[in-house]
């Protein structure tokens, strides 16, 4: 019998007794009934039902009953929560805090998915499959091989990358001390200046185009199904970059070539980012994308036919990119990127200069 049917019934059992003793509020719990509550797993592995489950078994169960809402490769499908990737993403803006990025212990996510997944029908897995899963989930955020069996006695081997960054709560010595300092009320300062700005930019534009390209940008971000608060606007960081470095440009391509590109570059800029500073915005910062897999800068969240195409070795170049540029969703069918493509072949191939002038 399932945990959860188990559970059911005995909360049926309990509710009759308690009735019976009109002069006691409820009685003792029984220890069966304690132990269906008593679940939780520590860090150190106490708490860990027997068991085991390798990640080939973790990926079935996980597409049958994970995957429709967090996604196949755990990227979170809509707005559920995404369970792989975001690493290095902890200190931006918008950090994506995942099993991999940022949960301090493995012991969370066994007792997460074994006291509350899947939504909707908590503690109906198993503790075999719990394994599994789990296994499974470390999989997809790259932590162990695809031959790996996690059981409860290797469990507490697996450490989480971030582990590290939690730490015992210390406000009380490192913050108390500041806040509970007299505040100064009057001339605090020798001068006055602007030191911060806000980062949404409809509240303070820096020029009358940035309201209008802002505007065009989430639109553009509704249409591709992007989250445009993901991203800071785009415009920007491009502009200060196409420096010198262009003089050398990079891949063999020629100045000429790259600056006829750079005209090209304005029906890209309204999704990607190129250049110093380059951020991803509804499309991934292409810097460095020339010669790299596809699907491969770091942060961005692909569709899963790049992400897929990256990992079955296909690489940037002049033909790839040039065939994608040129239709991108017949060449790569059900990609994520809206752009009908560029037909003119001079065009494709000013572009892709343009792009290979920015290396890393
Ligand atoms: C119907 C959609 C749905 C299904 C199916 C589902 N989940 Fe979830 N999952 C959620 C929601 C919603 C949350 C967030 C719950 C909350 O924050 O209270 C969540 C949270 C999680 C989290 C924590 C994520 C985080 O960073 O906070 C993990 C891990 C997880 N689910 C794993 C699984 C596993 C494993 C399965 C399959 C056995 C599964 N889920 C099935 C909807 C789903
Ligand atoms: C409407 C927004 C939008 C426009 C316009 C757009 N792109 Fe994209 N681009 C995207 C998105 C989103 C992705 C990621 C697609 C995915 O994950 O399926 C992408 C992916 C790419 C990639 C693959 C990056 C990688 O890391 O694998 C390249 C290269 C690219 N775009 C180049 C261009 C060029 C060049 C132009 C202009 C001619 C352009 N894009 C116009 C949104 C856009």
């Amino acid at each position: 019998m399932s945990r959860l049917l188990e559970a059911s019934a005995l909360a049926l059992v309990i509710g009759a007794p308690a009735l019976a003793h009109a002069d006691t509020l409820g009685r003792l719990a029984l220890p069966e009934e304690v132990a269906a509550w008593d679940i939780d797993i520590r860090p150190d592995g106490a708490g860990l039902p027997e068991g085991r489950g390798d990640v080939w078994t973790g990926e079935e169960l996980y597409e049958l009953q994970c995957a429709h809402c967090h996604g196949t490769f755990g990227e979170g499908i809509g707005a559920w929560p995404v369970v792989a990737g975001g690493f290095g993403t902890l200190t931006h803006e918008h950090p994506e805090k995942t099993i991999g990025s940022y949960w301090p212990y493995l012991s969370t996510v066994f007792d997460y998915v074994y006291r509350a997944m899947p939504y909707g029908f908590a503690q109906s897995l198993e503790p075999d499959e719990v394994y599994a899963i789990t296994a499974y989930l470390l999989y997809l955020n790259d932590l162990v091989e695809d031959d790996f069996e996690l059981s409860a006695e290797n469990f507490t081997e697996i450490r989480l990358p971030n582990e590290d960054g939690f730490y015992m709560d210390d406000r009380v010595e490192t913050e108390w001390p500041t806040f509970t300092q007299e505040p100064c009320m009057t001339d605090c300062g020798d001068a006055v200046a602007v030191s911060m700005r806000a980062a949404v930019l409809e509240v303070t534009p820096d020029d009358p185009l940035t309201d209008a390209r802002h505007a065009q940008y989430l639109a553009m971000a509704a249409a591709s199904g992007g989250d445009a608060g993901d991203a800071g606007p785009p415009a920007a960081a491009e502009e200060a970059a196409a420096p010198e470095e262009e003089e050398e440009a990079a891949a063999g391509y020629t100045p000429e070539q790259v600056a006829g590109g750079e005209a090209a570059w304005r029906q890209c800029r309204t999704c990607h980012n190129v250049g110093d500073g380059a951020r991803h915005a509804v499309g991934p910062h292409l810097n460095g994308v020339y010669g790299a897999p596809v699907g491969a800068q770091e942060g961005f969240r692909y569709s899963p036919v790049l992400t897929e195409a990256g990992a079955d070795g296909m690489v940037w170049d002049n033909a790839t990119l040039d065939a994608f540029l040129e239709n991108p969703r017949a060449h790569l069918p059900r990609n994520r990127m809206s752009f009908n493509g560029v037909r003119d072949a001079d065009e494709r191939q000013g572009l892709i200069a343009y792009i290979a002038s920015f290396g890393e």
